[in-house]
């Protein structure tokens, strides 16, 4: 089987950009003054995924594949996802099943990282054992999360472990490993929507987004 080290950096956002005007895309009304720009649309998100999806099937092949899916900002890449793959594979003609399981991290609080990491889910992993993995996570930017929980995965003896990360964030000391499958590599700045949240808001909106003042200091804890 191909075990392709593929490790491709991504799309590549500069630090200068400054996202495009709100005013050119439809977002809930419910947001409105909480928001700066759009920072990537949804509509991009959906094709960059289904690249991804794409190399992914080339790498791990039509083979039969646990995901896990950490929560809760994974969730719409997760689900969005594995609905590409499933379809690729489909109009392959090939077959393939899926299985998600879901984990989660307790580690942020307003815009900051705190220190320490508590994986929140099954502790028994035990399915994982044998199987090609794929771990699918919203944000990468020191890669403890993803560090720890790979850590934790191999103890499951799985016979393949992937890492599908949709942002990856320049920060100092950032992740020293990629994630095998990058969506964006972004900037160092706080952005929410498509499943990640600012205090719990703004996972319902559809593009990521970058928050504004007035937003950051309304949602507020
Ligand atoms: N937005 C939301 N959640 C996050 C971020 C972010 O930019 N970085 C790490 N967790
Ligand atoms: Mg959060």
């Amino acid at each position: 089987m191909a075990d392709v080290q593929r490790k491709e950096p991504g799309v590549v956002i500069k630090d200068g950009w400054s996202g495009y005007s709100l005013e050119l895309f439809n977002y809930p009304e419910h947001y409105q003054g909480d928001l700066e720009c759009v920072y990537i649309p949804h509509g991009v998100i959906m094709n960059r995924i289904e690249c991804l999806a794409r190399d992914i099937l080339e790498d791990i092949g039509h083979h039969d594949m646990m995901v896990l899916c950490v929560l809760k900002g994974g969730y719409k890449f997760c689900s969005d996802l594995v609905e590409s793959i499933k379809a690729q594979s489909r109009s392959a003609n090939r077959r393939l099943t899926t299985r998600v399981e879901f984990i989660r991290f307790k580690s942020y609080l307003n815009d900051q990282s705190t220190e320490d990491l508590h994986i929140i889910g099954p502790d028994d992993l035990s399915m994982l054992k044998g199987k090609n993995v794929l771990i699918v996570e919203a944000i990468v930017d020191t890669g403890k999360t993803m560090r720890a929980l790979l850590q934790h995965v191999e103890t499951f003896q799985p016979k393949m472990v992937k890492v599908a990360g949709l942002l990856v964030k320049r920060v100092p000391h950032g992740a020293a490993e990629l994630p095998d499958y990058v969506g964006f590599v972004i900037p160092n700045r706080f952005v929410v929507g498509y499943a990640l949240d600012y205090n719990e808001y703004f996972r319902d909106l559809n593009h990521i987004c970058v928050i504004s003042e007035t937003g950051k200091q309304k949602y507020k804890v």
